[in-house]
């Protein structure tokens, strides 16, 4: 049987939750990832270091035996300070999440404004103490223009504070590809679902809210440059899956959530999309190498085998809807 196994992967985006949820989601980043940055857009958000810590633990109970290493970040706000930023140091946090307010799911008590004073002290302490600053970035213009509208707060900051590594989180434009190229400390994520689906996926058809999230998914013409890149392993992109379960009635309800559920078949994913363009040998520099060397992640021992059997998606999981629930991968975990 043709088998590939995978050094270390790593998720550099993911939404864990809390409570029962995180109960039922966990083992799915556990069996597939050695590490994951950890989204702090809970409810409420994690603003500080002593409630990182404290979901750090309750993370590391989730995934039980599995060996995994839960990288947390701090929800930026106007209140952290250098003190908080040095406690997070020594306290292995190294990331930081701006939301521009109301941009996404659990966005309230994001950002206003960006480039204002406050903040840029902020930025500029972290970039002295070589925090990491993950930017959800979109503006809140007409839906489609969003990311590319704020370009400019990205150029302002890459160029600000040159010493900062600043990741443009979760590519959904095919134009923000050359900022992330211009600029030697902009790096970038990509999700599955960028690189795999189109506006279609979510209102081609029958409207399916199960393929709703922000940044909303865009043209083919934007999802097929973006996966040239992740086909191409290329230096400045990561993976990180953007994984982002709701249950099913705040999905489908009036309430439409944001989010997409996709933990339970990233990597088979990856592997089917590989090896259809030719590219299995850039799988592991796109899920973990480039990973590693961009945010400077030690490596785990941990090995992950694909198989190609046939797997099937289930249609719910603990309340949640998988991505292409109901459908069927041709690769699956050894
Ligand atoms: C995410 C969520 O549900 O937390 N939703 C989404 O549509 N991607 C938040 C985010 O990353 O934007
Ligand atoms: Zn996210």
């Amino acid at each position: 049987m043709e088998q590939i196994t995978l050094k270390s992967p790593l998720d550099m985006h993911l939404h864990l939750r809390d409570g029962e949820v995180l109960k039922s989601v966990a083992k799915y980043t556990a069996k597939s990832f050695s590490g994951a940055l950890v989204m702090p857009n809970l409810n409420p958000p994690i603003l500080n270091v002593d409630s990182a810590l404290a979901y750090k633990q309750r993370i590391l109970e989730a995934m039980g035996e599995e060996k995994f290493n839960p990288m947390m970040s701090l929800y930026l706000t106007e209140s952290l300070d250098r003190n908080e930023l040095l406690k997070a140091k020594d306290n292995g946090i190294c990331f930081l999440k701006l939301y521009p307010k109301g941009a996404t799911t659990g966005s309230e008590n994001g950002v206003s404004e960006i480039l204002n004073p406050k903040i840029l002290e902020i930025l500029e302490i972290a970039q002295e103490l070589d925090l990491i600053l993950s930017i959800h970035g979109e503006s809140n213009g007409f839906v489609l223009e969003r990311e590319a509208e704020f370009h400019q707060v990205f150029i302002e900051l890459a160029e600000t504070f040159p010493r900062l590594k600043i990741i443009f989180e979760h590519l959904s434009d095919r134009r923000s590809i050359a900022v992330v190229e211009k600029y030697p400390n902009l790096y970038a994520t990509l999700t599955l679902h960028h690189i795999s689906m189109s506006l279609d996926d979510v209102i081609g058809g029958a409207l399916n809210p199960h393929a709703f999230c922000k940044p909303i998914l865009k043209t083919p013409k934007d999802r097929d440059a973006l996966r040239e890149v992740a086909l191409n392993a290329h230096s400045k992109f990561s993976f990180g899956s953007d994984s982002a379960p709701h249950l099913q009635g705040s999905k489908e309800n009036a309430k439409g959530a944001a989010g997409i559920f996709s933990a339970p078949i990233l990597l088979p994913t990856l592997a089917m999309i590989f090896e259809a363009h030719d590219k299995m040998d850039n799988l592991e520099r796109f899920v973990s190498l480039n990973a590693q060397r961009i945010y400077g992640i030690h490596a785990s021992d941990k090995q992950v085998i694909l198989v190609k059997k046939p797997m099937a998606i289930p249609h719910e999981i603990h309340g949640i809807v998988p991505l292409n629930a109901g459908g069927s991968l041709t690769w699956s975990f050894g």
